[in-house]
C-alpha cells in the first residue's frame, strides 16, 4: 500500500502550475471529441513531438486510443469558459465555441494561443492514462499570453503581475466584481449610495483568487471572467481591481436570488446611468461599462482614480 492517498497525491500533483489545452480529435466516425488537458508537454524538437496523457475515465478514451491524429490547443488568458467546457460532461461542446478543422479534420479551437495538428507518434498505457505522443505536422502560434492553472484554479498571469499591489509601498488592495446576469449587474446599495460588491484583498493571494475565495465561502455560482479596470486611488492609498463576472445559472432560481440579495440587487445595465455611485472612480467605470455593454466589447482600464489608459482586450479579426 502507498504511503498517502490519492487525495494526498492530487493536491500534490496539482501544486505544479501549468498551463491548459484542449485535447481534440474526430473519431473514424466522424464525431468531433475533445476534453481539457494540463498533461501537455513538450518532449522533441527533432522529430518535432509532444505529449498529453488522456485517461480511462475519459468518455472520449476509445478515439484516443485508436486515431490516427489529434490536435492540442493552448487556450489564452481569458478563455476560463473553453477550459471549463471541456472539463464538464456536456453533449454539444463544439456547438458552443468556434472551431475550425485542421488539414486531418482535428478541431482547433479558435482565439488560442498556439494549436498543434498532430498525428499519433506512439501510445504507452500508464495506470490510468494513457501517454500520447504526437508527431507535430502544423502548428499556429499568436502573441497571447496562456491560461494558468494550479490546484488553486485557473489564473492569468498578466492579471496577477497588474493585480499585484506589493509592488506600492504602504498600498492596500481591494477586489471588486462586475456580477452579470443575462442583461442586469448586481449593485449594493446603502445610505451612501450605489457600489460593486468588493473586498479587501488578501495579501497572500492575487485579486482573482481572493475574488473566488469569498464567492466560494458564500456558496455563490459565479464565475470570473475577464479584468475590467485597475485603479490606484493615491487619496486612500488603495489598489483597486476589477473583474468582470457571471452568475452560473440558466434560470434564475429563488436560490440564487437570495444568494445574490446577500451581496447586492440586480440593476438592468440600462439604468446604471442613473444611479448614484458612492465614488466617481465607480461612476465612471461604470458609465464606461454600460456603453460597451451596448457595443459588446469590453476593454481594460488601467490607471489612476482620475486618468489612465484603454487597452482594447479583442484582437481584430484577419
Ligand atoms: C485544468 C484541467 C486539466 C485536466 N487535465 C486532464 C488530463 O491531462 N488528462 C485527462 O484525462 N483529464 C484531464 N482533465 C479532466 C478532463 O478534462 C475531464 O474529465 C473531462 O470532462 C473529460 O471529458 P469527458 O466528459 O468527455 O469524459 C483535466 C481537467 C482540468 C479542469
Amino acid at each position: 500500500m502507498s504511503p498517502f492517498d490519492t487525495d494526498t497525491l492530487r493536491h500534490a500533483f496539482g501544486s505544479f502550475m501549468t498551463g491548459v489545452t484542449v485535447v481534440t480529435a474526430k473519431s473514424a466516425s466522424g464525431e468531433l471529441v475533445g476534453f481539457t488537458a494540463n498533461s501537455f508537454t513538450s518532449v522533441s524538437l527533432e522529430p518535432p513531438l509532444l505529449l498529453v496523457c488522456p485517461g480511462q475515465h475519459l468518455s472520449s478514451i476509445d478515439v484516443f486510443n485508436s486515431c490516427s491524429h489529434f490536435a492540442v490547443s493552448v487556450l489564452a488568458e481569458g478563455q476560463e469558459s473553453i477550459a471549463n467546457l471541456f472539463a464538464k460532461t456536456v453533449d454539444d461542446r463544439f456547438e458552443k465555441h468556434d472551431w475550425q478543422a485542421d488539414e486531418f479534420g482535428s478541431p482547433l479551437i479558435a482565439d488560442a494561443v498556439a494549436t498543434f495538428s498532430c498525428s499519433a507518434y506512439q501510445r504507452h498505457e500508464a495506470g490510468d492514462h494513457i501517454v500520447l505522443i504526437g508527431q507535430v505536422h502544423g502548428l499556429q502560434v499568436t502573441e497571447q499570453q496562456g491560461l494558468g492553472y494550479s490546484s488553486q484554479g485557473y489564473f492569468s498571469l498578466s492579471d496577477e503581475q497588474q493585480s499585484d499591489a506589493s509592488g506600492l509601498a504602504g498600498y492596500s488592495a481591494v477586489a471588486g466584481a462586475i456580477i452579470e446576469l443575462e442583461d442586469r449587474v448586481v449593485i449594493a446599495q446603502d445610505n451612501n449610495g450605489a457600489s460593486l460588491p468588493c473586498i479587501t484583498q488578501s495579501t497572500t493571494v492575487g485579486a482573482r483568487t481572493s475574488l473566488q475565495n469569498y464567492f466560494d465561502k458564500l456558496g455563490l455560482a459565479v464565475e470570473l471572467g475577464t479584468v475590467y479596470s485597475i485603479y490606484d486611488d493615491a487619496k486612500s492609498k488603495t489598489r483597486f481591481t476589477f473583474i468582470r463576472a457571471t452568475v452560473i445559472s440558466a434560470d434564475i432560481s429563488a436560490d440564487i436570488s437570495a444568494d445574490i440579495s446577500r451581496l447586492g440587487t440586480l440593476e438592468t445595465i440600462d439604468s446604471l446611468d442613473t444611479l448614484c455611485f458612492q465614488n466617481k472612480a465607480q461612476a465612471s467605470m461604470m458609465s464606461r461599462y454600460a456603453a460597451e455593454s451596448r457595443l459588446k466589447k469590453f476593454e481594460l482600464y488601467i490607471g489612476s482614480a482620475d486618468s489612465g489608459d484603454i487597452h482594447p482586450l479583442d484582437k481584430p479579426k484577419g
